[in-house]
């Protein structure tokens, strides 16, 4: 037997409903805040991972699905939505539209090598936003909340926003010599990763799992005070935004993301709920202004977030939040012979027309076992063919609660229904 690759999954029965419902509730969000979707490749030149993302990240040293295609070229299947979509503004000029900011969404896989565990795969999908073309607050304000809305109307409670500033590139750079100077003569004392992290990436010690109620982590400088004015008059516009909005936060001095492009504001969504894992980061985004003039673009800011929709299905499942009800269907019909077979085809395709859901029969059960099966499915109606009654156009239907049986003529159907589905 041929079985799945590791850290990935099949979706499909009750489970794809619930994927079916969030991705509905995904696209009327972001068509009411006109986020318009963008589709971009599921894999990119390797190149652009390396150069977006960054050399030093987790994700580019020891994550990506790396490959040489037939042509010799290195391809890498994207392990994040931005830096693709930030490929496409560049490449398709979208900077050149009248109508700034480009407000963008996708909802797609994503890959990574990673150990797989709960809450973390190998595919797994992101929903995400990526705002293009301004630095006002305001929009950062709207980015998060875009997320936190879409969580309310899920009904989920136990969520956590947590958001943090890492300043303009001067105030991120003072920031980084501060901790390599504080961090330096006590690193011996971190774990192997810190170390190795401590030239190439100091921020990323602040988020290591393994030292992270270690002293040292957490007397570590805090990059708020390392923010420049200007950065701190734009944190705090940022926030007088959120409570504007009425959406709780918390400034949390440890958040940094583990991807090299941001700068300004950087946000995550926790789940808090209680025996969640350790995989509990829902949402992950920020702001990034240097990263389409270091992918070849015009100096442009943007900011956009990340959700990850396997974790948040199991936080919902966490929850017991229950997103469909038993599946039903309107109508099953039902035949014996192959006269009234061909009328059952005809009727299913005219009902499903209407807009009803309609099954038939298709596996040569006896008219027991289609009943049988009418009840598995859940079917509201049973329309039972008979040739003798079709000889005068008639039919006979069943309300599958009330066990009521009517003799109707064909055509009284459609009224039949729309009065009582
Ligand atoms: P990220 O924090 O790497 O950010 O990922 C965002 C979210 O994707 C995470 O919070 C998590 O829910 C989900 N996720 C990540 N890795 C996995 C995995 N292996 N298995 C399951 N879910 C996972 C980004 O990707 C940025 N591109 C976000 C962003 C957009 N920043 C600005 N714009």
């Amino acid at each position: 037997m041929i079985l799945k690759p590791k850290g990935t999954a099949d979706v499909y029965g009750q489970e794809s409903l619930k994927w079916q419902y969030i991705n509905q509730l995904i696209a009327d969000l972001c068509n009411k805040a006109n986020y318009s979707m963008i589709r971009t490749p599921v894999f990119e030149a390797t190149e652009l991972f390396h150069r977006g993302v960054g050399e030093t990240t987790d994700i580019v040293t020891k994550e990506t699905y790396d490959f040489i295609d037939r042509g010799e070229r290195p391809m890498t299947l994207r392990p994040e939505g931005t830096a693709g979509v930030v490929r496409s503004y560049i490449e398709n000029k979208m900077y050149g539209e009248p109508t700034q900011p480009i407000k963008l969404y996708y909802n797609g896989c994503m890959y990574r090598y990673e150990r797989p565990q709960s809450g973390r795969s190998r595919e797994f999908v992101q929903f995400g936003v990526e705002v293009l073309g301004t630095d006002d607050p305001l929009i950062d304000a709207e980015v998060i909340s875009l997320p936190v809305n879409l969580l309310k109307k899920l009904g989920l409670k136990g969520i956590k926003v947590n958001i943090n500033s890492l300043g303009d590139n001067e105030s991120r750079n003072n920031y980084k010599n501060a901790l390599v100077n504080y961090f330096k003569p006590q690193i011996n004392e971190l774990c192997p990763d810190c170390q190795r992290r401590l030239d190439k990436n100091p921020l990323r010690i602040l988020d290591c799992k393994f030292d992270k109620d270690s002293p040292i982590l957490v007397n570590a400088p805090k990059v708020i005070d390392y923010l420049n004015e200007s950065s701190q008059e734009r944190f705090k516009k940022l926030q007088q935004y959120l409570t504007d909005l009425a959406i709780t936060y918390e400034v949390n001095p440890r958040i940094v993301r583990g991807l090299d492009y941001y700068n300004h504001t950087v946000f995550e969504i926790e789940a808090t709920i209680k025996d969640f894992g350790t995989n509990n980061v829902l949402v992950g985004g920020g702001r990034y202004n240097s990263l389409t003039s270091e992918l070849g673009g015009p100096e442009t800011p943007g900011i956009g977030f990340a959700m990850g929709i396997e974790r948040l299905i199991l936080a919902l499942d966490q929850e017991g939040i229950v997103l469909i009800k038993e599946p039903t269907i309107d109508c099953f019909i039902m035949y014996v012979n192959d006269e009234e077979k061909m009328v059952a085809l005809i009727l299913t395709n005219e009902l499903r027309d209407q807009g009803y859901i309609t099954e038939t029969e298709y596996c040569n059960r006896s008219l027991k076992g289609q009943f049988k099966q009418a009840e598995r499915l859940n079917s509201k109606y049973y329309i039972i063919l008979n040739s003798e009654l079709l000889k005068n156009n008639q039919i006979t239907i069943k309300n599958a609660q009330t066990k009521e049986e009517n003799i109707i003529s064909r055509d009284e159907l459609s009224a039949f229904l729309e009065k009582n589905v």
